[in-house]
């Protein structure tokens, strides 16, 4: 039986690889004669010779050659093992700190659903806002990661798009423009606009880009949840600029209906986002990896 020991087989690594006693000895914090005993110890248990010394120099017989292989093979997958198992060991406890914008948390929660389901373990604290204060907890590092609008380009950001956000004009069904089709965008200008608050991302894409197009406006209702302004919109009081994530249930019950608008939906996506240089936490990695390919199969935005 060959009973060598993994310590034994990291040392003869060393040695192989420098091809040196001393620098081995360096690299692993041990005296020269330790390593040596060790390697002489390796070689008894092999039953071979597996280095020579030649003058000077120290040189890998073919056993050595043959064993150095080997360990090389054998000391990746200890690495691996050890990888897999401290990640599993993250996942199991681990503690998932995400911030969504208030758009994002009508889909979020079945993605978290998911996410739970597959790694039983972790606990989830979410807190939902808007894209302003989500932007100040980034830049505190307050929060793991978010989810948000694309975030702006000169903040110390990494962000990846996982899904498409379209913003679509909602109507009351009794609308006298519910039903036309190429509405020109000519036709909304007497409409009254119930908008999100400053600070919200979907009111930052809808100023953007009427102002583009040269067009003014109308609001003189403002409001901070998307909720309120179907509500709004549903009692007649105008119409609503809102992400299609919004609006799934009111538009299965034909509450609302999508205005067809020249130039709509506005093409938005959604971000994961999180501080350049932050270091993850496993359970982090793991949620940013899942909702990158998971989400596009989990949500389904509503038909248009
Ligand atoms: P909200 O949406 O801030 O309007 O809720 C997020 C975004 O679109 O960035």
């Amino acid at each position: 039986m060959m009973n060598f020991t993994l310590r034994q087989l990291r040392i003869f690594e060393a040695v192989a690889r420098h091809l040196s006693y001393t620098h081995a000895a360096q690299e692993l914090h041990l005296t020269q004669p330790a390593v040596s005993m060790q390697i002489k110890q390796l070689e008894e248990l092999v039953g071979l010779p597996l280095l020579e010394q030649i003058g000077k120099r120290t040189f890998l017989t073919q056993a050595g050659q043959e064993m150095y292989h080997y360990c090389r093979t054998i000391a990746s997958q200890v690495d691996e093992a050890r990888m897999v198992l401290n990640e599993m060991k993250g996942l199991k406890h681990g503690r998932l700190n995400i911030t969504v914008a208030s758009t994002a948390n009508y889909f979020i929660p079945k993605i978290l659903a998911s996410f739970c389901a597959r790694y039983p373990g972790v606990t989830v604290n979410l807190d939902v806002t808007n894209r302003e204060v989500l932007l100040k907890k980034l830049e505190s590092n307050e929060t793991d990661l978010a989810i948000m609008g694309q975030p702006p380009p000169e903040l110390p950001l990494k962000a990846s798009a996982f899904m498409t956000n379209p913003l679509v004009i909602i109507a009351a069904p009794d609308h006298r423009l519910a039903g036309k089709s190429r509405i020109p965008l000519a036709a909304l200008k007497d409409e009254t606009f119930i908008m999100r608050e400053e600070g919200s991302g979907t009111r930052i894409a809808t100023e953007r880009f009427f102002a583009e197009r040269g067009v003014t406006l109308t609001s003189h209702m403002e409001m901070s949840s998307n909720e309120g302004i179907k509500q709004a919109v549903q009692a007649g009081l105008g119409l609503g600029l809102l992400s299609v994530h919004t609006l799934e249930m009111e538009l299965q019950l034909k509450r609302l209906v999508i205005l067809m608008v020249a130039g709509f939906p506005i093409p938005r996506n959604w971000y994961a986002v999180h501080a350049e240089g932050k270091r993850f936490s496993t359970v982090a990695q793991a949620f940013l990896d899942f909702i990158i390919k998971e989400s596009p199969k989990l949500i389904k935005p509503p038909v248009m």
